[in-house]
């Protein structure tokens, strides 16, 4: 061998030891060169093993978001009896009409030169739609049922070392398995983790702040471990990553290292100081370091009391919470961090601070996004116990799986600091019986003996059988949903001595749309199948939001409310489940696209408490209607407010108890249309004029307006920009009742993903490039791709001047 040579293979086996000895785990993410085939039957054995003809696709993959929306798939003849339906009727859109149902492979290549012997392999799920067969070079490794659960395998006895490995995964979805649209594929993360044999077991670590001081916290960090003679150093880093605090331990106890690392002036983290600290753990064999893993955690104390509530850090705090189903719009089921945070921004700046995931375990992006943003978090597992809803649903499982998917969650998700409570289930119609309440108790204590830290709630709605059946008084937290009047004798018979509202409001409506006349109502329909934007319409069983509040305000025993829901999702459109085509939920306070209804100004104008609110509905375009009574509402945070129409006054109108509505809403009831400027000036409580506003009629759409949530977005071929197309008239004035059919052009550096206009009724698929302006608007989501450099978006609509927007993408 020639010197050059030589030393060329002495530096691969540096290299080679360079890489293993440094790298104690290597995570890889399998996002790309995925392939993919939709279809009844296991692929022929020839094909399962050539796969060209297969489609590529990029994992998180959402296989049905594509659509066409078609009636037929989820058409059922059903009474929903949650909805107190006793008759059945022919549904439509349950499921989001999307084709989600039916069976489809996935396979991907991959090569591990991190792997030697003496390694583990892991592969990691974070939730495969739906019951998950899992088969590595063609053994089939294991399975799982729960579409919504973490698991994962170690799968070290089945790989080639220094080969390329095959992954295949089978994934069914059966029909009427779900209540909402479930997705379907591998709509979360699918992970390798390589690490030695000697390390920290998967999800082994559990860090606790038992106590807090004015001064100081005693951080508790328990490491389960595999291997002999191991000890473990633990430094704490703080934000900046300057270590606070560390300790090095040799004892183990049943395979478990417990230490306590107190900290010295503690950031303590809560959703207006989102502070988060990291916990380096280094596992050594002897003296050599066999594993590394970093944590992030918070400092935060939680406390529920009877008759006071919850408190965050010793101060009292109210749930001003959302349910979110795990949809993202026009992206399906999908996941996407850059969307997950565009939501939360928007309830950020509504005054949110608590999220439900509805009626399932969150996504870990997630739930890192509310530990950084500052969000609590009840994170739910099950809509189903032993006892179906659907005939397809979990309770198939239930016996079986209950236990390992609540111990996954659990041990998945433990160390976020956002995650305030558990939630066992929703609405399970177990809670009727007294084996029932024996479920939930023999849930709860699991979620006990795997977290003693957080309580334990189940989303109630048949309050009077959980009274009686000793359901409600097993609980943690008594989770009610809706059943407002109920709040007062449930706190008294229940022995907690507090309620929470698990799920409250249900209120339905579409973004622009107001209908005439004003009034409450429930289930009220209308002939083009949309909901009216008063507020002012809920469902037989909910109610409107100012009936929460009054709950919330008057009584310090109810610890907040989770409103139903944060955003539109895809299926369960009530009060229109029987009328094709609607397709999507009305429930939203921000429609399917993200674009907030009135409501999102009525919660805003009460959850947040640092920034002016001051908004006027309806819009003021109301050819025909000349001379009659148009109602005006005001939502603000200002006690009261003038209203002029043209310059002219029609009074002022104060927040009063007379109703709910009043206390919260100023409303004009007989305001006559006349077209021209709505102008409202607010009053602080002294009477001063503090604020106004004003919006007119709109002329004929002229001119596109583009507005992208974000300037510059990241080239890593996932983040994306959320664009705002709306029209405006010659004058600039926004035309909300436009409807024009728009097409989206993307070039550059970007692609187009999808676009969105939040219309429930809407057949368009999300993934072409032509829309319909609903309510004068829609959204366009545009995508990064790996290169960096300019994006641009072009929009044009016929006889309408185009839009044009720039966005940079950057490395
Ligand atoms: C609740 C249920 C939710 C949703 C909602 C609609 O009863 O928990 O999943 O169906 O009603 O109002």
């Amino acid at each position: 061998m020639s010197f050059k040579k030589f030393s060329k293979v002495l530096f691969f086996i540096f290299l080679f030891h360079y890489v293993s000895w440094a790298q104690e785990r290597t995570v890889i993410t399998l996002n790309n060169g995925w392939k993919f085939k939709k279809g009844k039957s296991k692929p022929a054995f020839k094909e399962f093993f050539n796969d060209a003809k297969w489609e590529t696709v990029s994992v998180p993959h959402d296989w049905a978001i594509k659509g066409p929306f078609d009636k037929e798939i989820d058409k059922q003849k059903v009474a929903i009896v949650q909805n107190g339906e006793k008759i059945a009727s022919e549904k439509t859109g349950r499921t989001g009409s999307l084709p989600y149902i039916g069976e489809a492979w996935y396979r991907n290549q991959f090569s591990i030169p991190q792997y030697k012997d003496g390694k583990k392999v892991l592969l990691l799920f974070e939730g495969a739609m739906s019951e998950p067969e899992i088969f590595v070079n063609g053994k089939k490794i294991g399975s799982w049922n729960y579409g919504y659960s973490y698991f994962y395998f170690d799968i070290t006895q089945y790989i080639k070392p220094n080969k390329k490995n095959t992954l295949a995964v089978k994934l069914t979805n059966r029909k009427l398995s779900s209540r909402w649209y479930p997705g379907a594929g591998l709509y979360r993360n699918v992970r390798l983790i390589i690490k030695n044999k000697a390390s920290i077991n998967q999800w082994g670590t559990f860090i606790t702040t038992p106590i807090i001081t004015a001064t100081s916290a005693k951080i508790n960090i328990k490491t389960k471990v595999t291997g002999e003679h191991l000890q473990i150093v633990t430094q704490i880093l703080d934000s900046k990553g300057e270590i606070v605090g560390s300790h090095k331990s040799k004892t183990i106890s049943e395979k478990e290292f417990n230490q306590d690392i107190t900290i010295q002036n503690p950031n303590l983290w809560s959703p207006e100081n989102p502070y988060l600290y990291t916990a380096i753990l280094k596992v050594y064999v002897e003296n050599r370091l066999t594993d590394k893993l970093s944590t992030r955690f918070g400092i935060r104390s939680i406390n529920y009391e009877p008759k006071k509530g919850f408190s965050l850090n010793g101060k009292i705090t109210k749930f001003k919470g959302v349910c979110l189903h795990h949809d993202l719009g026009p992206l399906g089921t999908a996941i996407n961090k850059s969307a997950l945070r565009r939501q939360l921004r928007i309830l950020k700046d509504m005054g949110a601070n608590a999220i439900r995931s509805a009626h399932n375990m969150p996504s870990i992006e997630q739930l890192e996004l509310c530990d950084e943003m500052g969000f609590l978090f009840l994170a739910e597992s099950f809509d189903e116990w032993a006892v179906p809803k659907v005939p397809n649903g979990y309770h198939r499982f239930f016996k079986t799986d209950a236990e390992k998917d609540v111990v996954n969650l659990v041990h998945a998700t433990r160390n976020h600091p956002s995650i305030v409570m558990w939630s066992a289930g929703n609405e399970v119609p177990d809670q009727w019986s007294i084996e029932g309440a024996k479920r939930a108790k023999w849930l709860q204590d699991i979620f006990h003996r795997e977290d003693p830290t957080r309580p334990v709630t189940v989303g109630m709605d048949q309050v009077k059988a959980t009274m009686k059946s000793g359901f409600g008084a097993v609980l943690d937290i008594p989770g009610l949903n809706y059943r407002t009047h109920l709040y007062n004798e449930a706190y008294k018979k229940f022995p907690q001595g507090f309620i929470l509202g698990s799920e409250t409001a249900s209120t339905v409506s579409s973004r622009g749309i107001y209908k005439f006349p004003v009034q409450e109502a429930k289930m009220k329909q209308y002939n083009d199948y949309q909901c009216s934007s008063y507020d002012l319409e809920s469902c037989s069983w909910s109610n409107i939001p100012d009936e929460d509040f009054v709950l919330q305000d008057d009584n310090p025993w109810v610890i907040g409310e989770f409103v139903w829901t944060g955003f539109d999702y895809l299926g369960e459109p009530t009060p229109y489940d029987t009328k094709w085509p609607s397709r999507s939920s009305y429930f939203g306070i921000n429609d399917l696209a993200g674009l907030p209804k009135d409501r999102f100004y009525l919660y805003r104008s009460r959850w947040n408490t640092k920034e002016e609110t001051l908004h006027i509905l309806p819009h003021w375009n109301w050819k025909g209607r000349e001379g009659i009574k148009t109602p005006v509402f005001v939502y603000t945070n200002y006690e009261s407010a003038e209203l002029f129409v043209n310059g002219k006054s029609m009074g002022i109108q104060k927040k009063n108890s007379k109703t709910p509505k009043n206390r919260y809403r100023l409303m004009w009831m007989n305001i006559a249309y006349e077209p021209g400027t709505l102008k409202v000036i607010a009053f602080n409580e002294n009477g001063k004029p503090v604020a106004e506003k004003e919006i007119h009629t709109a002329g004929k759409p002229y001119k596109l307006i583009l507005e992208s949530d974000k300037k510059t977005i990241k080239s890593d071929g996932k983040e994306l920009a959320y664009v705002t197309v709306s029209v405006v008239d010659k004058n600039g004035i926004p035309c909300p009742i436009a409807t024009n059919q728009l097409k989206f052009l993307v070039k550059g550096k970007g692609s187009f993903r999808a676009a969105c206009n939040g219309d429930a009724t809407s057949l368009e698929q999300f993934h072409l490039p032509t829309m319909r302006l609903f309510s004068g608007k829609l959204v366009v989501l545009v995508q990064a791709t790996l290169e960096p450099g300019e994006i641009e978006l072009k929009v044009t609509g016929k006889g309408l001047k185009k839009g044009k927007i720039i966005i940079e993408s950057t490395n």
